[in-house]
């Protein structure tokens, strides 16, 4: 299978500006690993499912990807070009085929701007030679695609009278209309009601398949991200802790982080997405470790071995994993398979 998207051993450290310990180490300067060393393959045409807890750096990944940000270090090849450092017509060309759809359905929609004109503003950047009247047919027939009917109603609004899930479907028909190859859907519906979720995400689903559209879909959510997903990725601490398949990761989690990531949801389902989630792991609250696998301190399997930095290694057809616990010890015995 094709990989529309490679990203390459992609680093991104944020200076700390002032914290407690900068005042006893006055000269040292302390970053934020947001990404420390993060590499994807995400195929052609499928949904990918990107998932981790707050500031395990899914927005800052999403952000390089779509080159409002710079990696320190690392790249990233989209259609067998390397995009890191294009600008100018290049990068013009590579915004027009890669498209952002926001977790905020309420502030990402120009409020003084009706349906009509949101939509058609990427149209007038991307595809000045479109006539008048391929524009209106294009702007109503991506309305109906995301189910606002009468198309032509909806296309008069202004964001203010559209509910949530409404809106959520503009900002979709908006990153839509310019037929991109892929979309990027940070956390598309975690600020809307449990009940539309669904549909939201149905609809992302469907023109994935019906238009071929590569869907890289982050969310916190494990739950969510079943419903949708054909891959999934496992973030941890600016690091990929698993990866695979996603009904080969959900029924066999390899990583101890997953799994306390499927613990927290005891059944998968829509009505079960806001149950308190516990996530059960020693040391609830303890910080990342600063080197070695990330998760050290918060893993109930921590061994001597984990203070050293787990490599992401394939263990079974395409199902990869960073965690010394597959690891062969010096008798080639596996140590565990949880
Ligand atoms: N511009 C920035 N300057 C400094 N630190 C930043 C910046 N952007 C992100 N960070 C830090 O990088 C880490 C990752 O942030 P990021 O927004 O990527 O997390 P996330 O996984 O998207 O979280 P959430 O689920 O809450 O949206 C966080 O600790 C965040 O505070
Ligand atoms: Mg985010």
């Amino acid at each position: 299978m094709k990989n529309i998207l490679e990203i390459h051993d992609v680093r991104k450290y944020f200076p700390v500006k002032s914290t407690i310990s900068s005042l006893f180490n006055p000269g040292k300067r302390i970053y934020k690993k947001a990404l420390d060393g993060v590499s994807l393959h995400i195929p052609e045409g499928r949904v990918s499912v990107l998932v981790g807890e707050s500031g395990s750096g899914k927005t800052t990944l999403a952000r390089i990807i779509l080159r409002a940000i710079d990696p320190d270090t690392g790249s990233i090849i989209f259609n067998g070009s390397n995009i890191t450092r294009k600008t100018g017509k290049e990068l013009l060309s590579f915004r027009k085929q890669a498209q952002m759809i926001h977790q905020d359905p309420y502030s990402s929609l120009n409020p003084l701007m009706k349906v009509f004109d949101i939509i058609k503003e990427p149209i007038d950047i991307f595809y000045k030679y479109y006539s008048k009247e391929e524009r209106i047919k294009k702007i109503l027939t991506v309305l109906n695609d995301v189910n606002l009917k009468p198309a032509g109603e909806f296309a008069e609004k202004y964001p203010h009278m559209l509910s949530g899930g409404e809106r959520q479907r503009v900002a979709i028909a908006r990153a839509l209309v310019i037929e991109p190859k892929l979309i990027i859907a940070d956390e598309p519906v975690s600020m809307l009601d449990v009940s539309i979720r669904a549909q939201i995400l149905q609809i992302v689903r469907q023109l994935s398949i019906n238009r071929k559209i590569t869907v890289f879909y982050i969310t916190h959510d494990l739950a969510t991200s079943r419903y949708i997903g054909d891959e999934i990725s496992v973030m941890y601490a600016g690091k990929i802790v698993e990866s695979g398949q996603i009904d080969r990761v959900l029924s066999n989690p390899l990583h101890p982080y997953t799994q306390a990531l499927l613990d927290a949801i005891s059944e998968p389902r829509f009505d079960n997405i806001d149950k308190q989630k516990v996530i059960r792991i020693k040391n609830f609250d303890s910080a990342p470790a600063e080197s070695g696998c990330r998760f050290f301190n918060r893993c109930p399997y921590s061994m001597e071995i984990c203070k050293k930095e787990p490599i992401l290694e394939t263990k079974e057809q395409n199902h990869k994993v960073s965690c010394f616990l597959y690891d062969k010890n010096e008798n080639g015995v596996q140590l565990s398979n949880c």
